[in-house]
């Protein structure tokens, strides 16, 4: 080697790796996480020379990618065969799986490698990713990674209601913008309920004229006494114009729009329009308020030629496989007394009301398959004999799906528990209104969609995920977007990635780099990443912490508001006497999130045994027994917190054991009421308390009226000429409310019981 040589080398390394050093390259962060990804040296740089090659006609990823990049760097892209500074799209037969792709990129070029377009797409959505958000004037650089993806799950969806609330194209458009971002595929458009009919169907005008408007909307909380109403006109439609506008739009981002048309309940919209579709033989108006109604279609040839017109409206709209025919929550009270619906149970030997539905749904069912299609109903399509070929979304719990499993039909996971994204998502107190419930981050990204019940051979019945928003509580596009994000995003990494590459430490930090993606996109999501969370450890000492690293949590324990000079926190808190915390979380001397506080309350019962004789539902079962006696009270409003247990239709026997007997002059019993959510107080529960030397035996019986919505701390036991017995144990039995009457929000399920704190003074 010459000496020429080896100085020019030199040089040139020298250049390169100064070049080397001012590059920042960005972490990847890509949601859903691929199934691998491998950082490597190097980078590749988009600058004005960069062109796109699209070598085998990969057409909706390339007109997407080209868009995306026309609109970030300004300037227009050039497609032409080149292996040198260019993103290439490429065949490769290899890849088995239909959307599965791999990205590699060097110095030279990026190559994006599917066997299909949908596997290109999802490849460019990684690239997206990969592309850092600012500096496209001077270059951007993207870091060498070899990537290998497919997705987990073959359906992976969100649903959206316009009924309740309606949202215009655009925002339509945006919310399956960022679902395709998130390698999402199906779009379930619920498009009729009882408070608005809000597609277009030429052959019944009415539906346009009478079905899409209501006259008033409750304001406040179903819940709420009294209930209180706008009194403004409010609804609206789209078009078929529009529907096609939006199957088009999410075509090319291969997403397929599944359109739910509500039979047999959920209908009073269309029997406004058309009275003679029910089987009340009564006008109504469209829904102003939320729930479940009576008002549901009649069982005669006369609605069948009325659905099946429609839906051959729908069908010509929508190139679905699937049609969605909603089936839940139908009250048969109307077709109990109808002689029409009497009659057809009567002709067609049918058992009862159950099996009268489950002929109306086979009767759709049949009539849609005839036009090549499927139905998706929800699991109450199971009750009175499922449609052969139905596919079922399973939303009250799993049951409905390892039923339908097990008898081999397909199933789609929306468990009320972990995909209902009109749930509270927050333990804060100023959070948005909200229908109930609590749904944090975490749980959704903890979704495991198989049932536990169902083997190997079950388990490939479940087709996929589903995350649910119900717009009720949500009036306008921007609480949408605060209700599906970031939920969404976890969504998609249940939906799309292997359980073995899912971590939620790692996703929370991808999750706040992507804040930044969102605002971009100008997605009004909810930030909760910087609040402080709480957990009683087994030592009794109180452990706070936050989701994400490099901040400080600071804290007080007099009541003062903390600041960036309060006690640093660094290790548990004691608990051992009355206690209120307050932390906030702190960057740079600054408070970040929201403040937290929380309460303790030292009474008698914290440290004593207890257990309870049934297990709480899984779902629901807060910190365990445990979390009756520690001394935390749960949230007035989000019954699925972890101090609040439920149990689902069962009866309860509690058990605490104190350490050394007790005197017992107040025992406080906290339930929660809110029938809205299927959830009821005891009508009646028993205390009994026994000393050393035997059962004092029915000591109290309590007999209660639900008078109290939504918290019960009423149940307040005060015990005066007790004073000189000393007790060990507290027995509780709780009889279940039972099955939830007629005319109510779930009627004719089984109603909850949830219990929190018991309180022993
Ligand atoms: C439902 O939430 N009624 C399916």
């Amino acid at each position: 080697m010459s000496a020429r040589f080896l100085i020019l080398l030199s040089l040139i390394l020298t250049l390169f790796s100064c070049e080397k050093k001012k590059v920042e390259l960005i972490s990847p962060s890509i949601i859903p996480a691929p199934q691998s990804l491998q950082v490597n040296p190097g980078y590749f740089t988009i600058n004005e020379a960069t062109t796109v090659s699209n070598n085998d006609d990969f057409t909706a990823s390339h007109d997407f990618l080209i868009n995306y990049l026309e609109q970030v760097t300004g300037r227009e892209w050039e497609t032409k065969y080149s292996d040198n500074n260019a993103i290439i799209l490429e065949y490769d037969a290899q890849i088995s799986s239909k959307e599965g792709y791999s990205i590699i990129s060097k110095d030279r070029n990026i190559t994006i490698k599917a066997s299909t377009d949908a596997g290109a797409f999802y490849g460019v959505q990684s690239l997206i990713q990969l592309i850092p958000l600012e500096n496209y004037q001077s270059g951007v650089h993207i870091p060498a990674v070899t990537i290998k993806d497919q997705p987990g799950f073959a359906y992976r969806g969100m649903h959206l209601d316009v009924s309740r609330h309606m949202f215009d194209v655009d925002f339509i458009k945006k919310y399956i913008d960022a679902m395709a971002m998130l390698k999402m595929n199906n779009f379930h458009w619920h498009l009729t309920d009882d408070q608005g009919w809000r597609i277009e169907i030429k052959k019944y005008p009415r539906l346009q004229e009478v079905a899409a408007y209501r006259d008033s909307t409750l304001i406040g909380h179903y819940n709420d006494t009294p209930q209180q109403y706008d009194g403004k006109r409010y609804g609206g439609f789209y078009t078929q114009e529009e529907v096609r506008e939006v199957i088009a739009f999410a075509k090319a981002r291969h997403i397929t729009v599944i359109p739910e048309i509500e039979l047999p309940g959920h209908a009073q919209a269309a029997i406004a329009a058309y009275p003679e579709l029910g089987c009340a033989g009564q006008k109504v108006n469209v829904a102003t308020k939320w729930g479940v109604f009576e008002n549901i279609y009649c069982p005669s040839e006369e609605t069948f030629t009325f659905l099946e017109n429609v839906l051959d409206e729908v069908v010509a709209l929508f190139p679905s496989k699937y049609i969605h025919i909603g089936g839940d929550e139908a009250p048969k009270t109307q077709w109990k007394t109808s002689a029409v619906a009497q009659k057809v149970i009567q002709e067609n030997g049918l058992k009862d009301e159950h099996e009268l539905q489950s002929y109306f749904i086979q009767r759709i069912e049949k009539y849609l398959n005839s036009k090549g299609r499927q139905i998706i109903g929800w699991d109450e399509i199971l009750e009175g004999g499922l449609a052969p070929n139905a596919t079922v979304m399973s939303w009250r719990g799993t049951k409905g799906a390892v039923e339908a499993a097990k008898a081999g039909h397909d199933v789609i996971m929306t468990p009320t528990s972990h995909c209902y994204f009109d749930y509270y998502q927050s333990e804060n107190d100023n959070e948005p209104l909200a229908i109930g419930g609590f749904l944090p981050l975490e749980k959704v990204y903890h979704f495991n969609p198989i049932p536990d019940e169902l083997n190997e051979e079950e388990s490939k019945f479940i087709k996929g995920v589903q995350g649910n928003v119900w717009t009720e509580y949500m009036t306008t596009a921007d609480q949408v977007e605060y209700m599906a994000f970031p939920r969404m995003l976890a969504m998609s990494e249940v939906a799309w990635t292997q359980p073995a590459h899912k971590n939620y430490d790692n996703f929370i930090n991808r999750l706040e780099y992507f804040h930044q993606r969102l605002d971009v996109l100008d997605i009004n999501y909810a930030n909760h990443l910087y609040e402080v969370e709480g957990k009683l450890n087994d030592q009794q000492q109180y452990e706070l912490s936050t989701k994400t690293l490099g901040k400080e949590i600071r804290f007080t324990t007099d009541g003062s508001v903390p600041n960036s000079t309060s006690t640093l926190y660094d290790q548990p808190i004691p608990f051992t006497d009355d206690l209120t915390i307050k932390a906030g979380v702190f960057k740079d001397e600054k408070l970040l999130g929201k403040l937290f506080t929380q309460e303790f309350i030292f009474h008698k019962g914290v440290g004593a045994t207890i257990s309870i004789n049934k297990e709480p539902h899984k779902s629901y079962a807060g910190s365990g027994a445990a979390g009756l006696i520690n001394g935390i009270k749960g949230s007035d409003s989000r019954y699925g917190d972890s101090e609040w247990l439920g149990f689902w239709g069962e009866d309860i026997e509690i058990e605490i054991e104190f350490e050394t007997e007790v005197e017992v002059n107040e025992i406080e019993l906290r339930f929660y009421h809110a029938p809205g959510q299927w959830i009821y107080a005891p009508e009646k529960y028993y205390l009994k308390l026994e000393t050393e030397k035997g059962i004092i035996s029915d000591l109290i019986t309590t007999p209660k009226e639900n008078e109290n919505l939504v918290i019960s701390n009423y149940n307040s036991e005060r015990f005066k000429g007790y004073e000189d017995l000393k007790f060990s144990k507290l027995r509780l039995v709780i009889p279940n409310y039972g099955t939830i009457p007629d005319s109510n929000q779930g009627a004719g399920n089984k109603a909850w019981t949830f219990i929190d704190e018991i309180i022993i003074r």
